[in-house]
């Protein structure tokens, strides 16, 4: 009996490691067609679709000295490497292009397109908020007003100076009561402060906004689930992972939201589509893009910039993670 107990654990264990390397095939998989969709369109992506490949070669760097360290992964780090150096080599494609298309947003945030800037957790935490909030009144962050104070942040403004934190921005950033984009860029303006080494007193606290945010950002993926909004929340439900994930909470890589992300990829492109595919007329596609998402770009053949930047920056994630 006992024998046949420890057959079924071996068995259960080999068949959990099968299923984790059946993830981080299709994982890889997926990321491989990504970067063939970036070598097709990487003239045609904006500034954010960049930028989210700039995340992606961050993960597979990272992912490459994890497993440096372990036996037994040769074939899938000869793949990884392969792709590290091809998006990398895209990238500074990519960036030649966007310095001619959209040379004010590419001036304020090049940096963010460098090898390097982005450094990833390489500890996790569980999310454990301090103390649970409720939605109040007032003002939560704009677009326009994150990507200014992100700019000046960088130092990307005249005088040049990093790390500058102007009264506007420094009270909106703490907001505790915001949801949706404005919510994920409040995070977002915590994180590239850390990359840049900004020491005002606004970023003494940061782990403790962190925290708060991504309280909130969980709540707010885990309703759009059970709701089955994904279809016109996709695109914030995979941003909300990214830059969570980006921040070292690992509740955000739940293999089931994996799956739902990897579903999203239009195998024959490599792009990611995540507005609802019900509906026959595609113009409506291309209108609920707009309204939903302010910097997204439609391409050719129903290939969203944003939708893919955001799942190809989390996809990166998960496989950093651990699958
Ligand atoms: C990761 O990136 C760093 C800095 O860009 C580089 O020095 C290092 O060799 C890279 N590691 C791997 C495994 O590619
Ligand atoms: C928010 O504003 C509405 C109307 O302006 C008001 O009825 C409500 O009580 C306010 N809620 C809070 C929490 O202040």
């Amino acid at each position: 009996m006992l024998f046949l107990r420890f057959q079924l654990l071996i068995f259960l264990l080999n068949l959990n490691l099968s299923r984790c390397e059946d993830k981080r095939n299709s994982i890889i998989s997926a990321l491989e067609k990504a970067t063939l969709f970036l070598e097709e369109q990487y003239n045609e992506l904006n500034i954010d679709g960049v930028f989210g490949y700039r995340l992606l070669q961050a993960y597979l760097n990272g992912t490459l000295e994890k497993w440096a360290l372990v036996s037994g992964l040769e074939s899938e780090q000869v793949r990884v490497r392969r792709l590290d150096a091809k998006v990398s080599a895209l990238i500074e494609k990519a960036k030649r292009a966007l310095e001619k298309n959209e040379p004010d947003s590419y001036r304020a945030f090049h940096q963010a397109l460098s090898p390097g800037f982005w450094k990833i957790p390489h500890q996790w935490v569980q999310n454990d908020p301090p103390v649970s909030f409720s939605p109040t009144n007032g003002s939560c962050l704009d677009l326009d007003t994150s990507d200014s104070c992100i700019s000046i942040l960088l130092g990307s403004g005249a005088g040049g100076t990093p790390c500058l934190v102007p009264d506007n921005c420094r009270s909106i950033m703490i907001k505790t009561h915001c949801s949706g984009y404005g919510l994920s860029h409040q995070l977002f303006y915590f994180l590239f402060a850390e990359m840049k080494g900004c020491s005002d007193p606004l970023f003494h606290n940061a782990q403790y906004y962190k925290s708060v945010f991504c309280h909130l950002m969980m709540q707010i993926n885990v309703e759009a689930e059970k709701q089955a909004l994904l279809g016109t929340e996709g695109d914030l439900f995979t941003e909300n992972i990214l830059f969570c994930g980006l921040a070292g909470f690992s509740d955000f890589y739940k293999p089931r939201w994996l799956d739902i992300i990897l579903n999203w990829q239009k195998r024959e492109r490599g792009c990611f589509w995540m507005f609802d595919s019900s509906s026959p007329v595609s113009e409506d596609h291309h209108k609920e893009a707009r309204r939903v998402k302010r910097t997204e770009k439609i391409l050719e053949g129903e290939c969203a910039s944003h939708n893919t930047a955001v799942a190809v920056g989390a996809i990166g994630g998960f496989l950093h993670y651990g699958f």
